[in-house]
């Protein structure tokens, strides 16, 4: 079977379900955020300039404006990647993951090779699998959709002279620790590792997937032959303004605690689904959903979709399989709710 690599949870999404297969928070956006978006719309005559936002958000991960480049969302950075790297002769996806970067890569004409990550490993990174002479290498962290996050040293690890190693950070900060204050594993303020891409999205945690506003960082050489692969004038205003008002300290606190209750959530959907009969959750999950195992999880998802509830299917993921379904976390009431009718939909089946 080909994949569709272009499938998103986007669509699964229709009026009247109940969404967790997208994992965009939903939740109303602060006087902080929503003021200078709104205030934004009074400039719109001017060409976007990129200048503050740009020294903003370098200033957050403790960077140099010359390592930033942001972009319509962290999808447009994949697309970058894979235009401007059309020299890589051995690119490798580490998988199951997010499809874009693949999808991108191929779409420039890459020939991408797939590292796959086990269940029985927890979906964890063996670094071992990733061929030594690759020149360009994707894995996401936390992982989308497994959930799973990758020591930041085994990540680090990875990246050497002569390699592009694409750390997608897009969910990095939706993930916590107790006793550590900022995002456990995150690569975003590296700057001693030879290759090192990091890309970061604004859409997840702020709910602004249709402002379409990520950014990436790396090295100061490698930057403008990104930027010079990006259409003119890519970021919008508006979406300038959020990408300076989420690089604030009031911004970054908020994330933290954002993502000390998502953990909350997280813990109590892990709980409630290990007590599904037949249904397996993957690795150890660190963000915005989980990836469960459920023989049948194809018809299931069409039978949840009758009730009310649209999940994210799984067999569009390389690595997984119509066995696998994704969930966003909800808040606890949401979740209840969910498992009940679930398990109310396995008990019905033959
Ligand atoms: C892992 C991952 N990376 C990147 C993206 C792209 O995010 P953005 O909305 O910033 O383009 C997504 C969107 O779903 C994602 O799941």
């Amino acid at each position: 079977m080909t994949i569709d690599l272009g499938h998103h949870g986007d669509t699964e999404v229709a009026a009247g379900l109940i969404d967790l297969a997208v994992n965009v928070r939903h939740a109303p956006r602060p006087a902080w955020l929503a003021e200078p978006l709104l205030a934004s719309l009074n400039d719109l005559a001017a060409y976007p300039d990129a200048t503050a936002a740009t020294a903003a958000v370098a200033g957050r991960h403790g960077r140099d404006p010359a390592e930033v480049l942001l972009t319509a969302g962290a999808a447009q950075a994949f697309v970058l990647l894979a235009q401007a790297l059309r020299g890589a002769r051995r690119p490798v996806v580490v998988h199951p993951q997010f499809t874009e970067p693949e999808a991108a890569l191929r779409n420039a004409g890459h020939h991408v090779e797939r590292v796959l990550l086990r269940e029985e490993d927890g979906f964890r990174l063996d670094a071992a699998l990733v061929p030594a002479d690759a020149d360009l290498v994707f894995v996401g962290n936390p992982t989308n959709p497994t959930s799973v996050l990758h020591p930041a040293a085994g990540i680090a690890a990875l990246a050497r002279p002569g390699r592009v190693l694409v750390v997608d950070e897009a969910f990095s900060d939706t993930t916590h620790r107790e006793g550590v204050p900022g995002e456990p594993e995150s690569l975003a303020g590296r700057r001693d590792l030879p290759g090192l891409v990091v890309l970061r999205s604004l859409t997840k945690t702020w709910g602004l997937a249709g402002l379409r506003i990520g950014y990436l960082l790396g090295p100061a050489q490698l930057l403008p032959r990104l930027a010079a692969a990006q259409p003119l004038w890519a970021v919008s205003t508006p979406a300038l303004a959020a990408a300076t008002a989420c690089a604030s300290p009031v911004a970054v606190a908020a994330e933290r605690e954002i993502a000390a209750r998502l953990a909350a959530d997280r813990v109590h959907l892990v709980d409630r689904l290990r007590h599904v009969p037949k249904l397996t959750v993957a690795g150890d999950p660190a963000s915005a959903f989980v990836a469960v195992r459920l023989p049948g999880a194809d018809k299931i998802r069409l039978e949840l979709r009758e009730r009310g509830y649209a999940v994210r299917r799984g067999d569009t993921f390389p690595g997984l399989g119509p066995d696998w379904l994704r969930l966003a976390v909800r808040d606890t009431a949401t979740t209840d709710a969910f498992v009940d009718v679930l398990t109310a939909v396995l008990k019905e089946r033959p």
